[in-house]
Parts: C-alpha cells; sequence; structure tokens
C-alpha cells in the first residue's frame, strides 16, 4: 500500500474510532495495515479484528506476480503462511493488545461469529481476495455489520481495468449506489464512504 493510501487509512480509522467500537479488517497479510488500524484502535481503546486464511490471495501464490517465496509454509513450501511474519510485526510495534487475528476465510469466520447485521463496527477495511466471488462475498458479509456513521473503506479500486481488477470497484459501485453511504474521499486506490442508513 503507498503512504498516501496508508495515511488515509489510518486517518480513516483514527475519526472511526470515535464512535467507540472495534475495526475490522479483511486481509491481514503481513500485518502492515493491521498496524495502521492498531494504531488508531489502541488511541481509542479499542481493537482492530483482522480475519485471513493466511495462504494468500490468487495473485500472491507460487508463479503470480506478486508471489513473495519468503512467505512459503515452513512445513509444506508448496503454500503460503503469512501467520509467523504477520504476529512479528504486530508483537514488534508493541499493539498485541490491540489486535484481534482471526485465521479462517472470509465469510466463513462472518457466519461463524453471528454474521448479519447489528452495527457492531466502527470501521470495515475490504482488503482481502480480490476475485468477484470474494469481494461479494467479504461485502455481503462484513458491510451489514458496519455501524451507522461508521466507514466502508476498500482498496484497489480501480475504474480503469487497464489499471488493475474490477471487483473491489464493483462492490464501491454497490456501496454508492445502494443510497446507503455517501463517498468521503479517494486517495489513489482507496475509496473511504461513511455509512448513513442501513442497507447494502
Ligand atoms: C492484498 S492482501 C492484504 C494486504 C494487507 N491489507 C496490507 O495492506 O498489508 C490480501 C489478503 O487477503 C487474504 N485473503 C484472500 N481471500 C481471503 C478469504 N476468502 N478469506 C480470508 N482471507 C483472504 C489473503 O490471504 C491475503 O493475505
Amino acid at each position: 500500500m503507498p503512504v498516501d493510501e496508508g495515511r488515509a487509512l489510518h486517518a480513516a480509522a483514527v475519526e472511526a474510532g470515535r464512535l467507540g467500537l472495534p475495526l475490522l479488517e479483511i486481509g491481514s497479510y503481513c500485518g502492515r495495515s493491521t498496524l495502521l488500524l492498531a494504531d488508531a484502535a489502541r488511541r481509542a481503546g479499542t481493537v482492530v479484528v483482522t480475519v485471513d486464511h493466511h495462504r494468500g490471495s490468487e495473485e500472491q501464490q507460487p508463479g503470480q506476480e506478486y508471489h513473495d517465496p519468503e512467505l512459503l509454509d515452513a512445513w509444506d513450501g508448496s503454500r503460503l503462511d503469512t501467520l509467523p511474519v504477520f504476529r512479528r510485526t504486530v508483537a514488534d510495534a508493541g499493539l498485541e493488545a490491540h489486535v484481534v487475528a482471526v485465521v479462517g476465510g472470509s465469510p466463513q469466520v462472518a457466519a461463524a461469529l453471528g454474521g448479519g447485521g447489528g452495527g457492531r463496527f466502527g470501521l470495515v477495511f475490504v482488503d482481502g481476495g480480490h476475485t468477484d466471488a470474494h469481494a461479494t462475498a467479504d461485502y455481503e458479509s462484513w458491510v451489514p455489520q458496519l455501524a451507522e456513521g461508521g466507514l466502508l473503506v476498500i482498496h484497489d479500486v480501480f475504474p480503469d481495468p487497464a489499471l488493475g481488477g474490477q471487483a473491489p470497484y464493483r462492490i464501491w459501485r454497490r456501496a454508492v449506489s445502494s443510497g446507503a453511504f455517501a463517498e468521503v474521499s479517494e486517495h489513489g486506490s482507496l475509496r473511504v464512504l461513511r455509512r448513513l442508513a442501513p442497507g447494502i
């Protein structure tokens, strides 16, 4: 994530933290964005719940554009395991008390933890799988749990298909056209929206 997008994510999380509710991240990876959310959670006296199966997205698999061989599973070199690096990142930053890491598939975690509505999170940051199936499942699983006045932040929104995949763009369009959100800001591929009313 470029520095300006990271700053914007942190600023959104600090603002959302004023609601006094936990923050939610889909896509922990190695913990970089988690640190930004965790620092905001620390200031607000709350936590960030971050969800990831830690096996990497499609583009991070061996042979793909964003593969990092240093992240291969120490016991099974055919697949990724980003959890050890994630844990070290959070511990080294002294933010473990403000991070609740859940290991599992995003829609399965949402369903197991109660799913549905309820407005339990002050911010939902969507940065998980970038296929339409994954992005739509993340949206439908977690966005109903965003409180009124809370912020929805979506990463990798590229209106121009030549610049990137379209799934995050499509869920951003869905949020905008739902009538439930107001657009707050854009920073590179990061979009921030505010929930004004129930709905997705
Ligand atoms: C682009 S990375 C996240 C980057 C991170 N937010 C950051 O900025 O440092 C996407 C992450 O989503 C995770 N992911 C992809 N699909 C998932 C799913 N269905 N459930 C849980 N995690 C998933 C991958 O394992 C990967 O770690």
